[in-house]
């Protein structure tokens, strides 16, 4: 093979960079650079400011650069003199100190008032706003809303346009809770909670990502962000205090007998089960079939949530329901019926 030339080389450089940078503006739901929250707009605001202020100090240090190195080349002309010396010129020492200062200032003063502004601590919060504690585990999240009595996971459900309250905690090691779309990051630790405030302006749903590395599936700790109408959450929330529905069909009352003894213990799938926090060792089911993904990464088929009960490790390393129960096939097809069942959505 021939080596790539030059030009050539140039050219596939240009290429990857344009690829890059097309990920980059890709799903608006994904991107900090498409805010869609109050105070994503902050955050990218002042990443905006930034970068302006730092491509035109860039650009006036190059143009410096080019302008004293063309004008006071070396010539024969010029080789033995010395040029002006400017050392102790207060003029000059003011100058390069005080627009420092001045463009740190710029800087400063919107990005101090924006951390107050972003600031949710316990005492700050209205006690008629939308409260939820978000719980990190090994790899999954975890949503309670104590004022509504209700556990959910994987899906955020908020009403659009509110300002909505989170008590951020982790289950068993550090994680970090990020809606790039909608928030910046916070890290969710197992002592200390920390506190923060999301709003969004649109319905939608948003992607969320877990920003620490805490595992071999840290990659996959996947969850989405729903955001309803009014009146749809309100009704989200009326249906998720009923208690779930005995299936009809058969098959999947089946699967309900399997459930209650094989997975239950772990698992609840009312979204008011009393259990204690501590308690709840794995996801509440209670809106399953709702999800926008399973195990918050594969796409809501019967197959691939049958690839999942059957072999979870294959799916996502690590997690603490691999090796737990193995099921025979008859078992897992009943075992999905019933999952499939389980449904909050607008009735
Ligand atoms: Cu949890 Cu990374």
């Amino acid at each position: 093979m021939k080596p790539i030339g030059g030009k050539s080389r140039l050219f596939v450089v240009i290429a990857m960079l344009l690829l890059v940078l097309a990920g980059c503006s890709g799903e608006s739901y994904l991107s900090t650079l498409k805010p869609q929250g109050e105070n994503g707009e902050m955050l990218y605001d002042l990443m905006m400011l930034t970068t302006i202020l730092m491509t035109l100090v860039t650009l006036v240090v190059v143009l410096i650069f080019i302008f004293v190195s063309t004008k006071f080349r070396r010539t024969k002309k010029t080789e033995n003199m010395i040029p002006k010396q400017i050392e102790g010129n207060h003029k000059l020492e003011i100058t390069w100190t005080v627009i420092p200062i001045i463009i740190l200032l710029i800087i400063a003063v919107p990005t101090v008032s924006a951390t107050f502004k972003l600031d949710a601590s316990e005492e700050g919060i209205p006690k008629d706003a939308i409260h939820i504690n978000v719980t990190g585990k090994l790899y999954w999240w975890e949503f309670e809303y104590p004022d509504e009595k209700i556990v959910t996971s994987q899906d955020l459900v908020i009403p659009v346009g509110e300002k909505i309250y989170l008590k951020l905690q982790a289950g068993d090691v550090k994680h970090s809770f990020w809606i790039p779309a909608l928030a910046g990051k916070m890290d969710t630790n197992t002592e200390n909670p920390n506190y923060m405030w999301i709003h969004a302006y649109k319905e939608g749903v948003y992607y969320g990502k877990c920003a620490e590395l805490c595992g071999p599936s840290h990659a996959l700790m996947d969850f989405k962000v729903k955001v309803l109408s009014k009146d749809d959450y309100e009704k989200w929330v009326a249906n998720m205090q009923e208690p779930s529905e005995v299936p009809a069909e058969a098959t999947a009352k089946a699967g309900q007998e399997i459930f209650a003894k094989s997975c239950a213990g772990c698992h609840a799938v009312d979204s008011n089960d009393p259990r204690p926090a501590p308690a709840r060792l794995a996801p509440n089911l209670s809106n399953f079939a709702d999800r926008e993904r399973i195990a918050g990464i594969k796409e809501m088929t019967p197959e691939n949530l049958k690839a999942w009960v059957t072999d979870p490790e294959s799916i996502k390393p690590g997690n603490k329901m691999s090796n737990t129960y193995n099921l025979n096939p008859d078992q897992v097809e009943a075992v999905t019926q019933y999952l499939l069942t389980l449904s909050k959505e607008n009735k």
